[in-house]
């Protein structure tokens, strides 16, 4: 809208001899058509409002982490659309660890490499696969991975499920790194 009174103004601006009459009229034409442009975006923000996210959701769409300070064996946990998710910078053990378990018999087989972009980084959605606690940090259970204490299921350095009632390992959320430092979990909207 606002392009055609845009377009409108410079076709008539070069004509300096153009009565006064005229010029006017075409001022008014102009501020009419300014008034409805208002008048139509304003009518239209609550329908465009229903197609589209919210600003609030966008946002939460994707969080992203400074991981730069996080050192080896550290890990942390953010939240991602409402949810926990662990970061973990992983020891050389850890990874080792981890690699060890590929070559194991696992109740739901997936190796290292497929759930860890770069093995020194492991990215889980802290949420228990059984009933939906949120496992132990790092360190804990008898894999040295992750012990969900509601009951009992124990998952690996990879996040995998070893022993214990869960049926499946702890989910990979989609995430990316930005650069060196900089982790960016979930999908960016539109
Ligand atoms: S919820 Fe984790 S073992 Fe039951």
């Amino acid at each position: 809208m606002s392009a055609s009174a845009h377009s409108t103004a410079h076709s008539h601006s070069p004509v300096p001899e153009q009565p006064e009459e005229e010029s006017r009229r075409d001022f008014l034409i102009l501020a009419t058509g300014a008034v409805s442009a208002v008048g139509v975006a304003g009518a239209a923000w609550p329908f465009i409002r229903s197609w589209s996210p919210s600003a609030d959701v966008l946002s939460q769409a994707t969080t992203e982490v400074d991981i730069s300070a996080l050192g080896k064996g550290q890990m942390i946990t953010v939240p991602w659309q409402g949810k926990p998710v662990f970061i973990l910078h992983r020891t050389d053990e850890q990874i080792a660890s981890a690699k060890k378990g590929d070559a194991e018999k696992l109740p739901d087989p997936a190796k290292d490499a497929e759930r860890a972009q770069k093995p020194e980084y492991l990215v889980l959605l802290a949420i228990c696969t059984h009933l939906g606690c949120v496992p132990q940090p790092i360190g804990t259970g008898n894999y040295g991975g992750f012990l969900c204490p509601c009951h009992g299921s124990h998952y690996d350095t990879s996040g995998r499920i070893r022993q214990g009632p869960a049926p499946k390992n702890l989910e990979v959320p989609f995430y990316a790194f930005k650069d060196d430092k900089t982790l960016v979990i979930g999908k960016a909207v539109g």
